[in-house]
């Protein structure tokens, strides 16, 4: 690239940059994801690397971020509130270490760490004086920020005056404001009600709560604060390790996260970060990744700091969740009940670790919520195994010419009104199984491993199956030759006839699988399995009223419903008939009719030690004699079953007068019972 490309390359970088950082610091309103502004600092500093001459003193590379918005009173950080470098894998990682122990002469062993969640909120500096909270600062560029103390005031109640001896005069904490995953769906609700604005994420949550003018505000919106390292320090001893001054931290009154680790050299670290991305979306707040910090202070002030960051820690930053893309298309989903549900087509991007291609908008209420529109720029994002999801719009990115999406009021695919259920966000494909989007839904539900389990029966054959005119519904699957399957396009007569073998095998099934491969609305495989055991055969649950049903454990009144509905449909139980007559077929079904006199009849058992029989065993008879078999020892417990060597369960049963059963006794009521 030649001088003059990296010159214009850069003075666009800069202004790009110079943009998002008002958007996020002075705004609140961030216009693209943490990642996209990773990504445009990295291409700065790589070009800059490149030609040193052309660093500006005032580029973005060289300063915090942000300036002091005028709305708040303006406060200069008495020691400046310094930013992290980053580190995105495990090579830049060795890297931090190997300099490190470089610049402290380390030569052999490793260094100690402290491993901390990287909290995804606002940087906030507190200052205590003979231990009461004097002032409370935003980060702002760094040098100076916004006084928001009275706010602070109220997130940290408490903790606005520090318990303990040997207080130092000045102390500066530097910590996290945040919110938690569960407050922030609580805020956002009440927003819903009260008819405001939704918040996007936790962090834009936090940052909108805390940097109000009325500190009234602040004092009804749940903030968190967590501490993780000192500014200015007048008197007062404090400990020698990083890891010590978060404990004492704690000790007189700073809320510190209890996720703190000491940790050894890279291994240490490496460990650490795998175990917090395997339980980041438990965690109750959210976090972008994880800061390791030299934990012995001397070496803390050997390794010193450059222009923006301490060279005594990193931040390693976590797979970005949120990512930007286009939204190319809506399409509409009919599911198997009729359910419609608007999916967005997108460009695809890589996000939360995988490319997604498609989104989920839920409903229509969805749709409205964001004012999305085809073409527009969209924030996607996907965490975990969640389902991608839309979070916002990008308004500023929108083309001209776009249109709000009207959401159909006839079926996209059979033209029956569409009904809203009566919740109103639900909205249905009235055509039942006229539609052909529910019929083939149906039949790949019908073949689905955990119903009928028709291996080789995949979409594209179903499709071609309903095309064809081959079927109709489920009840055409068992005429089906190898000859017809094998006339299909791109089916070889090899995997017709699996096919057929497949469809053959699979009518040899259980009451339950059959009951739940019907797709009764609301019938999963669990009340599947609950009405096989309760009824023991189809004609009793065809016979059975909603009373009946009721009496069930576990059957309520809505299901009870829908059952009846269905077979009273019919169409339903022809296709119920036509399946039978193909030779669907099951073994009886065992009932366990618990007899009214079994010592164990609704009885809570407890089982310890060793018996002759096993564990298992001992607990499947208990359970056919009507026993709760559960694993500790309560007030509640009604036996205690003690083989050889029973330990604190059989002490437990004992304190509280639980009857305790040997094993000679609990063999000989068994044999009784039965
Ligand atoms: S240490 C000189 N520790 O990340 C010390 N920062 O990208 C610098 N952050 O401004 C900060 N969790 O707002 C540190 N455990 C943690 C952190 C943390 C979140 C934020 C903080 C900082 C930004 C730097």
């Amino acid at each position: 690239m030649s001088k003059q490309q990296a010159e214009r390359d850069i003075k666009q970088l800069i202004e790009q940059l110079e943009y998002h950082n008002y958007r996020y610091y002075v705004l609140d309103d961030p216009f693209i994801p943490d990642v996209a502004y990773d990504r445009l600092m990295r291409e700065l500093e790589a070009l800059e690397s490149q030609h040193p001459d052309l660093v500006r003193e005032n580029s973005p590379s060289q300063k915090v971020g942000g300036h002091a918005a005028r709305t708040f009173s303006e406060v200069t950080h008495a020691v400046p509130m310094r930013s992290l470098a980053n580190a995105f894998d495990e090579d830049e990682l060795s890297a931090f270490d190997r300099r490190v122990r470089e610049i402290v002469e380390l030569e052999k062993g490793l260094v100690t760490y402290v491993a901390e969640p990287k909290l995804d909120g606002l940087a906030v500096s507190l200052r205590f004086e003979n231990g009461w909270l004097v002032q409370a600062a935003t980060r702002g560029d760094g040098r100076s920020g916004e006084n928001i103390t009275q706010n602070m005031r109220q997130v940290l109640g408490e903790g606005t005056q520090l318990v303990g001896k040997d207080i130092p005069r000045v102390l500066e904490v530097r910590g996290e404001v945040f919110m938690r995953k569960s407050d922030f769906v609580d805020l956002n609700k009440r927003q819903q009600v009260a008819g405001n604005k939704l918040f996007v994420n936790p962090r834009n949550a936090a940052a909108g709560s805390l940097r109000q003018l009325d500190p009234a505000v602040t004092a009804e919106r749940p903030l968190s604060y967590y501490g993780y390292s000192l500014g200015e320090l007048v008197g007062g001893n404090v400990p020698e390790t990083h890891w010590e001054i978060m404990q004492w931290l704690k000790s007189i009154g700073i809320p510190v996260s209890e996720l703190l680790e000491q940790v050894e050299g890279v291994p240490g670290c490496l460990d650490y970060y795998q175990r917090l991305q395997a339980d980041r979306d438990q965690l109750p707040f959210e976090i972008d990744g994880i800061v390791y910090k030299v934990s012995r202070m001397d070496w803390q002030q050997t390794l010193g700091f450059t222009a923006k960051a301490p060279r005594w820690a990193l931040a390693h930053k976590l797979p970005a969740q949120e990512e930007v893309t286009v939204l190319e298309n809506i399409e509409i989903q009919v599911g198997r009940t009729g359910a419609i549900t608007p999916v967005a087509r997108l460009q695809p991007v890589f996000v939360g670790g995988v490319t997604v291609s498609n989104a989920t908008l839920h409903n229509k209420d969805e749709i409205d919520r964001l004012g999305v529109r085809v073409g527009d720029t969209v924030v996607v994002r996907r965490a975990g195994d969640v389902i991608p999801e839309i979070l916002s719009v990008v308004l500023d990115l929108r083309p001209d010419g776009t249109k709000p999406f009207e959401f159909p009021d006839r079926c996209p695919v059979c033209d029956s009104a569409v009904v809203n259920e009566s919740d109103g966000v639900i909205a249905r494909c009235s055509g039942g199984l006229i539609c052909p989007a529910q019929r083939k839904e149906n039949i790949k539900h019908f073949a689905s491993r955990k119903a009928m389990d028709i291996e080789g029966l995949g979409d594209k054959i179903v499709d071609q199956l309903l095309e064809e005119g081959l079927i109709e519904d489920v009840s055409g699957l068992y005429s089906l030759t190898v000859e017809q399957v094998s006339a299909l396009e791109r089916m070889a007569e090899k995997s017709a006839s699996n096919l057929i073998a497949a469809l053959e095998q699979s009518k040899d099934t259980t009451l339950s699988r059959f009951l739940f491969a019907l797709g009764i609305p609301l019938v999963g495989e669990t009340t599947a399995e609950t009405l096989s055991a309760a009824f023991g055969d189809l004609d009793a649950i065809l016979a059975a009223g909603e009373e009946a049903l009721q009496q069930v454990p576990d059957i309520g009144p809505i299901v009870a419903e829908s059952l009846v509905a269905f077979f009273a449909q019919s169409n339903n139980r022809e296709i119920v008939n036509r399946l039978l007559e193909s030779g669907v077929h099951w073994p009886k079904v065992e009932q366990v009719k618990v007899s009214e006199d079994s010592p164990f009849n609704e009885k809570t058992v407890v089982l310890t030690g060793t018996l002759s029989m096993a564990r298992n065993e001992a607990k499947k008879q208990l359970q056919a004699l009507g026993a709760k078999v559960t694993g500790s020892v309560s007030k509640n417990t009604d036996y205690v079953i003690v083989g050889a060597d029973a330990g604190s369960k059989a002490d437990k049963a004992e304190t509280l007068g639980v009857p305790i059963l040997d094993e000679a006794t609990f063999t000989k009521m068994l044999e009784d019972a039965v």
